[in-house]
């Protein structure tokens, strides 16, 4: 069992990986680990530790690219931070299967966000929302020092509204602020907004009703971003649909209906979903951008009828195949990590400094492909054939196996059926091929 740590934050780094290791069973190892991986890198030291409290080693993952990725007729070459192995193989392809049918199309519906002010607010006359304009104007302008250079980017406040519910507590009156924060994805622009908001609130609402109790509940951005989506879709031709030895319109009908169950089937609509995530959250992770804000605003938004639902959509009309994405998407391209971050800022630089709508067009539309690629192998060839191919070095890798052992497994297993119990009995043959298994 795992003893105490006595003031683990006044030992040193190099201290509380001792400390850390020796309430492992492998001490040697966590700690030779954690030290290979302890962050040494000389320009980047003390920013690479400060991103988060109590660092004790950089955790790392693969960066790669899908390249050529036809959005809007502008090729991109996309920058993906991903462990998956399969995730970058399939949006590359269906990348290169999509720019040969003229490429994906993407617009931008809506770049306004929102946060709240949630108080509560007792013992005043239900005429005071009657008087709320002058206390709105009020806001605007005490907030002037906040939202200057923000404005001077043409965004900032946009709307205020207040709605005294009641539910779920007498006195529960919430004020919803929209805004607008350009290229940043903005959250401390606007939570430093929202607390000014709630201060000036009460005491305008002191001031004005002397009789009233306000109180503060909290003031929080919200996640949810139904007002800042994106859309991008692809569409060909039935004949131009042919995948694996599939007709174009058996290949589109199948297509189709497996969209229609994910839309229809809570199980079938996870997984579906997440196989966009698993293009989406590469390329926010790559760009230094906040995934789980935006995993929790895509589920969310998966879940706005009611039902939770497949985010994609496709449709056969005219002959013509359509597959189409509507993606909540609040991302940045200034401010945060997206510059501070060297491969953040690399990533930015490899996609050409976009703008934070056309990341949001690249992300969409990577993760449009990451669906594309998923559901166009389940409905022909399955996905294990192509997982499996490119799990096969990981499943040699934790076999230990050595570069030429992994150069003759690449060969043998080119056209066999790859587990991970038939690349142990391959290694098993090769290490000893007179011993029967
Ligand atoms: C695996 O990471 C993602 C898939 O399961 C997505 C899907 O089923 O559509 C292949």
């Amino acid at each position: 069992m795992m003893k105490k740590i006595e003031a683990y934050r006044s030992l040193s780094k190099s201290e509380q990986i001792i400390q850390l290791s020796q309430e492992t069973s492998n001490p040697d190892l966590v700690k030779e680990t954690l030290q290979l991986f302890t962050i040494d890198h000389q320009n980047y030291k003390d920013l690479l530790e400060n991103l988060s409290e109590n660092t004790i080693a950089l955790h790392m993952l693969p960066l790669g690219v899908a390249p050529n990725v036809l959005i809007n007729k502008r090729y991109y070459h996309v920058p993906m931070v991903t462990e998956e192995s399969s995730v970058i193989a399939a949006a590359a392809s269906a990348s290169s299967f999509w720019a040969a049918r003229g490429g994906i199309k993407a617009s931008v519906n809506g770049t306004t966000k929102q946060g709240q002010v949630h108080f509560k607010i007792t013992n005043i006359s239900n005429d005071f929302l009657l008087n709320i304009e002058s206390l709105n104007h009020e806001i605007l302008q005490k907030t002037n020092y906040l939202t200057e250079s923000m404005r001077k980017r043409d965004g900032g406040i946009l709307k205020i509204s207040w709605s005294k519910m009641d539910i779920p507590f007498e006195g529960y009156v919430k004020c919803d602020i929209d805004f607008e924060t350009q290229d940043a994805m903005g959250a401390n622009f606007i939570n430093s907004c929202l607390e000014a908001i709630a201060k000036i609130s009460t005491d305008w609402i002191n001031a004005n009703y002397p009789d009233a109790n306000c109180e503060v509940i909290m003031a929080i951005l919200s996640n949810h971003y139904p007002d800042c989506t994106v859309t991008a879709s692809v569409s060909a031709p039935l004949e131009k649909m042919e995948w694996q030895g599939h007709d174009g319109k058996t290949m589109s009908e199948r297509f189709v209906n497996a969209v229609l169950i994910a839309n229809h089937e809570i199980q079938r609509a996870v997984t579906h979903n997440k196989g966009i995530m698993n293009g989406v959250d590469s390329v926010v992770l790559a760009t230094g951008n906040d995934f789980r804000a935006v995993e929790a605003a895509c589920h969310a938004f998966a879940s706005t009828s009611g039902q939770y639902r497949s985010l994609s959509n496709a449709w056969i009309n005219d002959n013509t195949f359509t597959f189409s994405i509507t993606l909540p998407l609040a991302l940045g391209t200034i401010g945060g990590l997206t510059k501070l971050h060297p491969l953040a800022q690399t990533s930015l630089e490899l996609l050409g400094n976009p703008s934070a709508k056309e990341l949001m067009m690249i992300v969409a539309s990577i993760g449009l492909m990451s669906n594309f690629a998923a559901v166009r192998a389940l409905t022909s060839t399955g996905i294990q054939k192509g997982h499996m191919k490119l799990h096969l070095s990981n499943l040699l890798l934790s076999n230990n196996a050595s570069k030429e052992e992994i150069q003759k497994a690449t060969n043998w297993f080119k056209d066999k059926e790859i587990s991970s119990l038939s690349v142990k009995v391959f290694l098993e043959n090769l290490r000893n091929p007179n011993q029967t298994i």
